[in-house]
């Protein structure tokens, strides 16, 4: 069991009524896939009321018309065995498998034997800075070459979780510290490369930049190496508790369907579970300029060029 705030509930909203949205603008074709890169826990609970929630596997498990190949890929050994409890519960989908271990590790292996053609919805929803750039690269190539050969077809669709609070926290205002505990290099290892992050974490420490800020241009920067990777359409959904933004869910897909979909639930207002009071107003959602092209230009200094990580 795992308890969760209800910005995290939110995010569940969010994500079933996109993949429900997702299966049925799909439904025309004969294979549907889904991937959850970070399945996490069956049983799951709202602190605010103690109210039990499924968590995005069994959510996926459950649309209708059923995805037709299911991965679930998981670290803790615990939530596996949970995870292939929920399979053997659940007789819709035809090809479902857990893959224990490490994400980063597993994915590039279990596209393999995953037809390039079906749609394909990946759910990458780390609780931090877990994924590598090279799983976003491997899961953004399986399909490319195919959807190259027509200007409809799309590449593996993806929602990811980036932990703008994350990257603040783990940076940190010691630069020496954060080298030294391998911070540093689990950034590089999150954008793929080094540069224009740094700089922005140097505007930081030196307070030419604000904590805000500094977390939208850390954001804004994943969003541009996602473009990098030839998505047409991003959309950017900032997630806060009562205080703060944690994260910053971000949408990369080519398919204009899609990109109308998530648009469209992720811009609802919602009612957010912060307590027990019954009525509850649904609040706006935060804001995001999207799309993000030319915040750039208003930093009062360059950033400079992207410095790839080698072996990527
Ligand atoms: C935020 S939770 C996932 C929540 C889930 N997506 C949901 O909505 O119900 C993140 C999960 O990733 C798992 N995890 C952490 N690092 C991982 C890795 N490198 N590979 C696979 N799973 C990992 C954790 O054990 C945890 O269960």
């Amino acid at each position: 069991m795992r308890e969760w705030g209800p910005q995290s509930y939110e995010k569940l909203e969010i994500f079933t009524e996109y993949v429900q949205g997702f299966v049925i603008a799909a439904k025309g074709v004969s294979e549907r896939v889904y991937l959850d890169a970070f399945a996490g826990d069956t049983v799951n609970v709202l602190k605010t009321t103690g109210e039990h929630f499924p968590g995005s596997a069994e959510v996926a498990l459950g649309v209708r018309p059923p995805f037709t190949s299911v991965r679930l890929f998981e670290k803790s050994p615990t939530r596996v065995h949970q995870l292939e409890e929920l399979l053997q519960a659940s007789s819709e989908v035809v090809d479902a498998k857990v893959c224990p271990g490490d994400a980063n590790v597993n994915i590039p292996a279990a596209l393999q034997g995953l037809p390039k053609w079906a749609p394909t919805f990946a759910f990458l929803d780390p609780d931090g800075m877990e994924i590598d750039w090279a799983t976003v690269c491997a899961l953004a190539d399986h399909k490319r070459a195919w959807a190259k050969q027509q200007p409809k077809r799309t590449k593996v669709e993806m929602w990811v979780l980036f932990s703008t609070s994350g990257m603040v926290r783990n940076l940190g205002a010691d630069m020496q510290r954060a080298v030294k505990a391998g911070r540093a290099e689990r950034v590089a290892k999150l954008y793929g490369a080094w540069g224009p992050w740094e700089r922005i974490w140097q505007a930081k420490r030196t307070n030419e930049i604000d904590d805000a800020t500094a977390r939208r241009c850390y954001a804004y920067l994943y969003m541009d190496r996602l473009a990098s990777l030839g998505y047409r359409y991003l959309l950017a959904r900032p997630i806060h508790n009562s205080k703060n933004e944690l994260y910053v869910m971000v949408f990369a897909t080519d398919h204009p369907v899609g990109h109308r979909i998530m648009e469209s639930v992720q811009q609802k207002k919602r009612v957010i579970r912060r307590d027990l009071k019954l009525f509850e107003m649904p609040e706006e959602r935060p804001q995001y300029e999207t799309p993000w092209r030319g915040w750039r230009d208003d930093l009062p200094f360059e950033l400079p060029e992207w410095v790839e990580l080698s072996g990527l």
